[in-house]
């Protein structure tokens, strides 16, 4: 079976530099925020171009902290989408705002700013709290319209969280995706273009105040060792997952460079076929974390796939406003028509950098077989 996704191919690759940097760590009797994440820290900040980032426990604490950070909290409300991991939402509700949900643009899949303008305009009344900040998610690999998005922000005086967790090493007009807003939030679990071997996560910024508030918060609020300042809560990077990011970060570039290979194999493949294949925004690096098609007989094409033995995948099958934890629960919920349709017809391909030629060929041709 080819599989849709390969987190030990990635380890394989490196094997030798990731067992030494394991034992480096292990050998050193210090375990949770040491020098490790310090130098992860600074080196992976420095790849985005902002000036810090403070690496916790994983990409679901970095928005609750990174709004907190923001002083965005109970009686706000944060806007995101509804076509997106439940963590994102997850995140806000954490932070202890509400959300309102957003619907997507249906090419790129990320956050429309239209319907970021109208969803903004019916909170006016202020019934589901003071409008206050926008996390828009950097869907798949491709960065969110952030021009557009960071004028309406402006516009109406909200802040503007980035969810990169499935864009490290993206970009749009030459700008990394994570260095748009006042901070960005990064993922590094173990399927992410930049992974470790268990969970983590990291917040990037260039506001030395809110990287200071996210220190602290992360190690239970504490202002020196042993005074909290703020309700906190524990949310370390650990210095093992730190040891191997650095490792990894030296490749990212290279990976991403790979998978836009395969995903130019794919569009070259599928160009003339009926699926949708994905949309690149005009003057966007794309990471392509996932390769997305859309076809209105998605399911059957799944069944077929599975049984030439090709892996795929949905990102995400049940949108957030119909999870069960959420239904009605959000403003924009009756808003989101696209978001629902996405839903039902869209598709990930096996995306990896370790992809090889001939499983990209088994790929291509049982999806073209099944197209004729
Ligand atoms: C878009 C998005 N946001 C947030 C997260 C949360 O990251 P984590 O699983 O590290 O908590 C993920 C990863 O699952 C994600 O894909």
């Amino acid at each position: 079976m080819i599989p849709q996704t390969s987190p030990a191919a990635g380890y394989a690759k490196n094997k030798e530099q990731i067992d030494a940097a394991v034992a480096r760590v292990m050998n050193s009797g210090w375990y949770i925020l040491g020098k490790e994440v310090e130098n992860f820290e600074k080196a992976f900040a420095s790849y985005v171009g902002v000036a810090a980032g403070v690496g916790v426990a994983s990409g679901t604490d970095a928005i609750e902290l990174a709004l907190r950070a923001c002083d965005i909290g109970p009686g706000d409300l944060v806007f995101t989408v509804s076509h997106t991991a439940v963590a994102t939402v997850v995140g806000i509700q954490r932070s202890g705002a509400n959300v309102a949900l957003v619907d997507v643009d249906p090419r790129t899949y990320s956050m429309s700013p239209d319907q970021l303008e109208q969803t903004i305009r019916s909170a006016a009344d202020g019934s589901h709290g003071r409008p206050a900040a926008i996390v828009p998610v950097h869907l798949y690999g491709q960065p969110a319209d952030m021009p557009r998005i960071l004028e309406i922000a402006k516009r109406h005086g909200l802040t503007v969280v980035e969810d990169a967790a499935q864009a490290h090493g993206a970009s749009l007009q030459g700008r990394p995706a994570g260095s748009w807003g006042q901070a960005a939030t990064f993922s590094f679990y173990p399927t992410k273009n930049l992974a470790g071997f268990g969970d983590g996560g990291m917040v990037v910024t260039d506001n030395p105040k809110i990287a200071t508030r996210i220190r602290q918060l992360r190690e239970y609020g504490w202002r020196d060792r042993f005074v909290s300042a703020a309700p906190g809560l524990n949310s370390r990077l650990d210095e093992l997952q730190a040891a191997i990011l650095d490792v990894r970060l030296e490749s990212l570039d290279e990976d991403n460079a790979l998978r836009r290979r395969i995903a130019l194999t794919y569009d070259e493949a599928l160009c003339e076929s009926p699926l949708v294949t994905p949309c690149v925004r005009e003057s966007a690096e794309h990471v392509y974390h996932q390769y997305v098609v859309r076809s209105e007989r998605r399911d059957e094409l799944r069944d077929y796939l599975s049984q030439c033995d090709v892996g795929t995948a949905i990102h995400y099958p049940v949108a957030i406003h119909q999870q069960p934890a959420y239904q009605n629960r959000f403003l924009g919920s009756d808003r989101l028509s696209q978001t629902e349709d996405a839903a039902g017809k869209i598709l990930s391909l096996p995306m990896y950098p370790q992809l090889e030629q001939d499983q990209q060929d088994q790929v291509i041709q049982a999806i073209q077989y099944w197209c004729t």
